[in-house]
């Protein structure tokens, strides 16, 4: 693994850092007080090209490599983790999906407009009853002939009201369990899929979380994804990937409080000199940018691996464990180095806090990435 970077890496990262810092960030406040949908950013993130990064051009795609995209969710997420989970959705659930698995006609209908931005896409697979028991699906696909019948409810679906392509995830033989589920797309406007009231949120307030409701929704068949049976393996593999994403989301985060803090430290004086001259705030400091780096190097790992072909499944849980982690810790010393100032809005270091949480719950909370890496280091 090389720890440079190239020098389309650094303009990637210098372009997402550019629109991060001079555009996002003077309503990033507002938006998340008012629960706002970032609607017209999404749209300019799609003409910079950050809601397709990695797939082909021929797709409409950047066609850039999973470090690249490491590299736009930390600066992006550093200002708005609400702008970075609709952008990691769509690259790493929806885009990859249908790019891997989809049939040559499912790319040229969906997957082109949602590279190009033009269009979001939501990954569907929670339930009020199957969050991390992902097997245990209640939604129903009854295979008709020529289209299925789809019945059931998703819970805590990001992009959920927004969304224009929804990948589903239900079973169509229960006695079959993981083998008998399947992946759709159905698109908003079928008759019998009803978008469920906004939730909200904690953290990440201006992205849109919603249920989603189903009844005797017809998909036709060519909107399956994969063979008759692959859906859990789908969302599965999806999941992987995605795990990076929400990885860099959390790294992100991160290291926004942190640059916030160190600023302040240096601006902030108490006892005659500015706070960083303290030991007790420079050692936090010191910790902050060590547990930062090490996060950095787990998901800029597992970009790799999976640049280069490799099984990144274990490397990728590792990257979201430690860097959710990483998230909740950095956020909440970089609250305590502002003292009562970091309790207030404006200094936005309480927005990062409350946005770090998350990245331990979705895509796989902290428990199931352990599963995961358990079985991966225990063969
Ligand atoms: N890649 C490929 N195949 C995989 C796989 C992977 N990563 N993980 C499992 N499989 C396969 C297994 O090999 C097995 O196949 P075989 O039967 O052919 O051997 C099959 O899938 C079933 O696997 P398991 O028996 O391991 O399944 P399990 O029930 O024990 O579940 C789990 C394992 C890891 C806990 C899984 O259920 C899981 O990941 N749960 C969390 C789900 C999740 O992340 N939800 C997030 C929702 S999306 C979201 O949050 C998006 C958003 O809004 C931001």
């Amino acid at each position: 693994m090389l720890f440079d970077l190239t020098e389309e890496h650094i303009a990637v990262q210098l372009a997402a850092r550019d629109f991060a810092q001079n555009e996002l960030k003077p309503g990033v406040i507002e938006r998340d007080e008012q629960q706002k949908f970032p609607t017209e950013f999404i749209k300019k993130m799609g003409e910079l090209g950050f809601m397709g990064m990695m797939v082909d051009p021929k797709y409409g795609g950047g066609g850039m490599d999973a470090i690249s995209y490491v590299l736009a969710m930390e600066e992006i997420s550093k200002v708005d983790a609400s702008c970075s989970v609709v952008m990691s959705v769509n690259n790493s659930l929806v885009c990859w999906g249908l790019e891997t698995f989809g049939t040559e006609e499912q790319k040229q209908k969906y997957l082109v407009p949602l590279a190009k931005g033009e269009i979001i896409g939501a990954f569907c697979l929670s339930e009020p009853e199957a969050g991390s028991d992902a097997t245990s699906q209640r939604t129903t696909a009854i295979d008709k002939g020529d289209h299925y019948l789809l019945n059931g409810t998703k819970n805590w679906i990001t992009n959920g009201g927004s969304a224009s392509v929804y990948l589903v995830i239900a079973q169509t033989y229960p006695d079959k369990g993981s083998k008998g589920i399947n992946a759709f797309i159905v698109e908003k406007g079928m008759p019998g899929f009803v978008v469920g009231p906004k939730e909200n949120k904690m953290g990440i307030r201006a992205s849109d979380t919603h249920s989603l409701m189903f009844t005797d929704v017809k998909v036709p068949k060519e909107n399956r994804i994969g063979e008759d049976g692959f859906g859990f393996k789908f969302a599965m593999k999806t999941l992987t990937g995605g795990r990076i994403g929400i990885a860099s989301q959390a790294l992100g985060i991160a290291s926004g409080a942190y640059e916030l803090a160190l600023a302040y430290s240096k601006e902030r004086k108490a006892f005659g000199k500015t706070i960083n001259q303290h030991q007790a705030i420079a050692f936090k400091l010191a910790d902050m940018a060590t547990e930062i780096e090490a996060a950095r190097l787990l998901c800029l790992r597992a970009a790799w691996m999976k640049d280069n072909g490799q099984d990144y499944g274990t490397a990728s849980a590792m990257a979201k464990l430690y860097a959710s982690r990483v998230a909740m810790w950095v956020t909440t010393e970089a609250v305590q180095v502002h003292g009562g100032y970091g309790y207030v809005k404006e200094y936005h270091v309480e927005r990062l806090m409350r946005d770090a949480k998350i990245t331990q719950i979705y895509e796989g909370t902290s428990e199931v990435q352990k599963i995961v890496i358990s079985r991966g280091v225990l063969g």
